[in-house]
């Protein structure tokens, strides 16, 4: 499997949302439906300061990208390279700021567990947020979570790089573990954000990120 990174841009986005939304569903395993209601959260966030996309694309046979499931995920030219371009992963995120919705929760987290002042700002300002990291089941387990998330945060001009994932037991998954080789650390553990009974997790690491020789996954 030959895998491309791509920049997704505000405009191109009627050609890769679709796609990168049943990515997300399948990913997550969350009921069909989901992406509705995401899809204009996620336009939403295109439009905020900072706001940079990465997709990861494969060329499949014609039968594989003409029928279900791989056509919910055909990309078009200039994201795909042609009609059996397939989206296979996809990470965004934005500059973190005090009038949105996760700083504020991640602040009100901080202040709950005994922070001072200024120790919330020195977290809660600067950074970059990770939104979105999701590689379909199909392309798992070949470093393309890696590779997206490396290419993300080369370049950034903020201190840090922030996200939150839900708490998995033992942090047995293949998100905490990218997270964990990537030296992301503990900044708030065991927070529900409002509206949402599951525990999650709040992780970060300073920028810039040290990709190394590792070029990119294997084929
Ligand atoms: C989390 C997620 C984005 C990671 O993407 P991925 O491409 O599977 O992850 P990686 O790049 O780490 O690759 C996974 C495995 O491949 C291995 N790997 C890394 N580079 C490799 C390479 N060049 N060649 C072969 N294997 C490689 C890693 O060791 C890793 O093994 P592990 O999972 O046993 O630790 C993906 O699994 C996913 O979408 N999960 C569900 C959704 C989700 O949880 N998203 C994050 C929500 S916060």
């Amino acid at each position: 499997m030959t895998i491309r990174l791509v920049t997704l841009t505000g405009q191109d986005a009627r050609l890769w949302l679709e796609p990168a939304l049943d990515i997300y569903v399948t990913a997550m395993r969350y009921p069909r439906g989901t992406e509705v209601h995401r899809a204009a959260l996620w336009r939403e966030h295109i439009g905020r300061p900072g706001w940079r996309a990465l997709g990861a694309v494969t060329t499949v046979s014609p039968h594989e990208a003409h029928t279900l499931p791989g056509s919910r995920r055909r990309v078009q030219p200039p994201v795909g390279l042609g009609e059996n371009d397939v989206l296979v992963g996809i990470a965004y995120g934005y500059t973190g700021a005090p009038d949105q919705w996760w700083n504020q929760q991640l602040r009100l987290g901080l202040r709950q567990r005994g922070h001072p002042a200024e120790v919330v700002e020195g977290i809660a300002a600067d950074y970059f947020e990770l939104t979105e990291l999701h590689v379909h089941p199909s392309a798992q387990g070949r470093g393309i979570g890696q590779w997206l998330l490396g290419r993300l945060l080369t370049e950034r001009p903020e201190s840090h790089v922030l996200l939150s994932t839900p708490e998995i037991p033992e942090e047995r998954n293949r998100a905490w573990s990218l997270y964990r080789r990537m030296g992301f650390t503990d900044v708030l553990r065991n927070f529900t954000f409002t509206g949402d009974p599951r525990p999650f997790a709040f992780l970060g690491r300073r920028l810039p990120v040290d990709l190394g020789p590792a070029a990119g996954p294997q084929p």
